[in-house]
């Protein structure tokens, strides 16, 4: 298929969250048929794309800067002969204001919604003829028109479950952007994470944006909750770890919540977003809990796992917001113990509820209380790491350190973990002992000698 005898390059620049780094990954899988090979830098690429996010008003911003310096490359590559560059804006910032980028950086050849990357390869031979494309609202059949095969880049991949958002907190953009709750089916997560096993991926996070909605159909044509796929994927060989984000504290049904006790793939660290925990401001960002109902989740949670690692997503600034209702949001941190966080100032997002509501809050107050909020998260992150200080923790080794001789992974709680180790064990698991402890990482010493050894350990 291809057609030309030099391979072309393909630059993908991906902003947002994993879900932008799966598809990302996927457009890779979709053009790849069409000669397209990866690129690390726009310079040389045939094709550059930019896989935009738009939680943020700093985030969608960035690309119009993003594509102003490379028209300015583009321009520089045309005029030295190297053929043309195409661009491409695929992500949220393209299904939310497609037109806008067409009208406002005229070198913007393709516009594509998250719905439609299945057409890429379409999309792109339009170009070919000189067109501008838009395609950012076709919402045909995503998933089943993605190619099976997929290409790795180590032992712990990415895998979207569910995509879409039907909570519509008054803050947030993603129901807008990606639509409303759709479940994959049953049998093709299934087909999807034995391939990825059978092409050494050992850890597999499920992916969604609000992923423990998850409701898709199983074999029979009924639904499965999130925690029934969980253990049918625990099943699969070589499969020894799984994780799931993001999570609604609404749809943390009683049997994923079991499932943290009794799965032993499923690896003790959840991603639980709470956003404040003023009840009034809880109220107003439609989030459908209060703050009291979050601990007594998280209380909950903790009897089946007493260990699990729980992380959260903050805004501070809501319109409206108090320094009692902060307060508040502070109360609520020190109550849980977060082992790790992302927290964000209040960003007044077009369209949404909340940039028309009263009170929005000066810009330097929020950045008063962002910076009193990751202290505290801050503390509790280090303390949570040394608290792992002497455990001897499993460990997924996914790549060659900075230092010579030293291998970098994942505990199970997700704590980045580097110890002096042979390469070969990369794409293995073995024991480290914990000896030291930063705010973002862990070291120690390995356990084994060998990835024969703890292929010999595994084994048993
Ligand atoms: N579906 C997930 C993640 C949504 S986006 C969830 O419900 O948790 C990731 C995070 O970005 C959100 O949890 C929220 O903390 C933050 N966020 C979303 N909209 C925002 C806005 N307008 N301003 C600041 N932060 C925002
Ligand atoms: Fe946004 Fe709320 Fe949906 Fe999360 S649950 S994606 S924060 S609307
Ligand atoms: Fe951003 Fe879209 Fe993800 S807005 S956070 S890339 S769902």
């Amino acid at each position: 298929m291809n057609d030309t005898a030099r391979p072309k390059r393909l630059h993908i620049k991906t902003f947002g969250c994993q879900m932008n780094v799966y598809d990302s990954e996927r457009m890779a899988d979709v053009l790849a048929p069409m000669g397209y090979v990866a690129s690390a830098t726009a310079e040389d690429a045939d094709l550059v794309i930019l896989n935009t996010c738009h939680i943020r008003e700093k985030a969608a911003e960035k690309v119009y800067s993003d594509l102003g310096r490379l028209k300015v490359l583009r321009a520089e590559r045309e005029a030295a002969g190297a053929g043309r560059m195409t661009l491409a804006v695929a992500g949220c910032v393209a299904q939310a204001e497609g037109a806008e980028i067409m009208r406002r950086q005229p070198a913007v050849d393709l516009v594509v919604g998250p719905q439609s990357y299945q057409s890429l390869p379409d999309l792109i031979s339009r170009i070919g003829t000189g067109d501008r494309v838009a395609a950012e609202f076709a919402a045909d059949a995503k998933f089943d028109a993605l190619p099976k095969a997929r290409a790795v880049s180590g032992p712990a991949a990415f895998l979207t479950v569910q995509e879409g958002c039907d909570k519509f907190c008054t803050f947030c953009v993603v129901p807008y952007t990606r639509g409303a709750e759709y479940s994959r089916p049953v049998a093709a997560i299934v087909d999807e994470a034995e391939r990825l096993a059978a092409q050494g991926v050992r850890e597999v996070t499920l992916l969604g944006q609000n992923v423990n909605a998850y409701d898709g159909a199983g074999p029979d044509g009924a639904p499965w909750s999130l925690a029934r796929l969980i253990r049918r994927l625990s099943e699969i060989a070589g499969l020894s770890r799984l994780r799931y984000t993001t999570s609604h504290p609404r749809d943390m049904g009683e049997d994923l919540i079991a499932a943290h006790g009794e799965v032993e793939a499923l690896m003790p660290y959840l991603h639980l977003p709470v956003q404040a925990g003023s009840d009034r401001v809880l109220k107003a960002m439609n989030r459908a809990h209060t703050a009291a109902s979050y601990l007594e989740l998280v209380a909950r949670i903790r009897a089946a796992r007493p260990d699990i690692a729980l992380s959260g997503d903050f805004i501070v600034g809501f319109p409206g917001e108090t320094e009692a209702d902060f307060q508040a949001t502070l109360d609520l941190v020190e109550a849980v113990g977060y082992a790790s966080a992302f927290s964000f100032k209040y960003s007044r997002r077009p369209g949404t509820p909340a940039a028309a509501m009263a009170g929005q809050v000066e810009d330097e107050v929020k950045s008063e209380r962002l910076a009193r909020l990751q202290a505290l998260l801050e503390r509790e992150q280090q303390a949570f790491n040394r608290s792992t200080v002497g455990r001897t923790l499993p460990v997924l080794f996914e790549r060659i350190g900075r230092n010579p001789g030293q291998i970098v992974g994942r505990s199970p709680y997700l704590q980045g973990v580097w110890t002096q180790g042979p390469a070969d064990l990369i794409g293995r698991i073995a024991e480290v002992e914990i000896e030291g402890s930063g705010s973002n990482s862990l070291s120690g010493k390995l356990v084994v000698k060998s990835a024969e050894e703890a292929a010999a350990l595994e084994a048993v």
